[in-house]
């Protein structure tokens, strides 16, 4: 089964085609940095007129790379939430309508389920259950996964995302929008003894997150250091870069802690990370580290497909279409959607 992804949740339009017997036979994904960079985050109606302008020719273009035409595809999956629902709406509404009009089933896709099954575009489903840490911009949640559709959440942030906690920190250290990467960069410079950062949380039981408090902890950090300094001096460099590190670390060592406990708790042998902030090398060397002493095999996306993409889109779309799931004729996006509430969905993608 040939199914079209369309991914337009936030600032990223990705469009693949996924193959349920060949695998993913081509995928784009066009990001809107340059758009919003100089409002130092996303402007929701901005992201909405841009999807508007890429996503067919992007449809266009992945047809061409994979040597298909619309009367080849045999589904089209879309990211119906949650996310900015201008956004959503405008994926949902080419999508829908695309399926309308060639007679081939449409599905509505969670966007983090896309990303708890992105490993998945290259490895086979792992052993049930396991557990999954989805880290990215909007979400830093812990899950069991029972099976696909099957999600007991463990513990999630009461503020601030991983990844936010990331931009925003990376915004108070002048780094340009999406600050997560940015400031991963800075830290290889910092010096790792020298700021100490608290680990939110981790000195009670539970496996929620908070990390609001880490960019305060960093503000102030900031503020202290950096006064008698010069915006061009060396030493103010130095001390962006130390804070960055420290930060960087505070948030590798909590997420490790919390996936240790999960893992722990649940008596689960496999942990899947995923998520754009799953593409962190520190927090990847990190939970390789836990995973060998804890004897746990742990699974990442590619790099490419840990930020938002296309063909976690078509992957989830197609697992849900083989099982016979489709969406109605009317759709529905959601700014909120509990990963709970997902229908679960036997399929064997082997
Ligand atoms: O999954 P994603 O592309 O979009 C959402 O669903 O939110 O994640 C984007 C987030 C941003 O906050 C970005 O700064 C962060 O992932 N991110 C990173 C890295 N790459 C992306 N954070 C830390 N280190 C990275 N290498
Ligand atoms: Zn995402």
């Amino acid at each position: 089964m040939r199914v079209l992804g369309i991914e337009t949740s936030c600032d990223e339009t990705g469009i693949a085609v996924y193959c349920s017997e060949r695998g993913l036979l081509a995928h784009q994904v066009y990001s809107q940095i340059a758009l919003h960079a100089e409002y130092g985050g996303v402007v929701p109606e901005l992201a909405s007129r841009d999807h508007i302008r890429k996503t067919l020719p992007l449809i266009r273009r992945v047809l061409a790379e994979a040597g298909l035409g619309l009367p080849d595809l045999q589904g089209v999956a879309y990211t119906a939430g949650p996310g900015l629902m201008g956004a959503l709406l405008v994926g949902a509404a080419i999508g829908h309508s695309l399926a309308w009009a060639l007679n081939i089933p449409a599905i509505a896709i969670h966007h983090m389920e896309g990303h708890l099954l992105a490993p998945l575009l290259e490895t086979r489903l792992p052993s049930l259950p396991f557990v999954a840490l989805l880290v990215s911009g909007g979400h830093t949640q812990l899950i069991e996964v029972q099976g696909i559709g099957i999600y007991r959440v463990l513990g999630e942030s009461l503020d601030d995302a991983a990844g936010e906690a990331f931009d925003k920190t990376a915004k108070l250290l002048g780094l340009s929008y999406p600050g997560g990467p940015a400031l991963a960069r800075l830290a290889e410079q910092g010096d790792p003894g020298r700021f100490y950062f608290p680990r939110p949380m981790t000195h009670r039981p539970g496996l929620d997150f908070s990390f609001s408090g880490l960019k305060t902890h960093a503000r102030i950090t900031f503020q202290t250091h950096s006064q008698p300094l010069l915006p061009e001096d060396p030493a103010m460099r130095q001390v962006r870069a130390d804070i960055a590190r420290a930060f960087e670390e505070a948030v590798v060592e909590t997420l490790t802690l919390k996936c240790r406990r999960a893992l722990q708790e649940t008596g689960v042998a496999t942990l899947v990370v995923a998520g754009g902030v799953s593409a962190n090398q520190r927090l990847r060397e990190s939970l390789d580290l836990m995973a060998k002493d804890q004897s746990v095999q742990v699974l990442y996306p590619q790099p490419v497909f840990c930020t938002d993409n296309g063909a976690m889109i078509a992957f989830a779309g197609c697992c849900r279409l083989r099982a016979g799931q489709r969406a109605g004729l009317a759709f529905e996006v959601r700014a909120r959607w509990p990963m709970a509430s997902l229908e679960p969905c036997d399929v064997d993608m082997g």
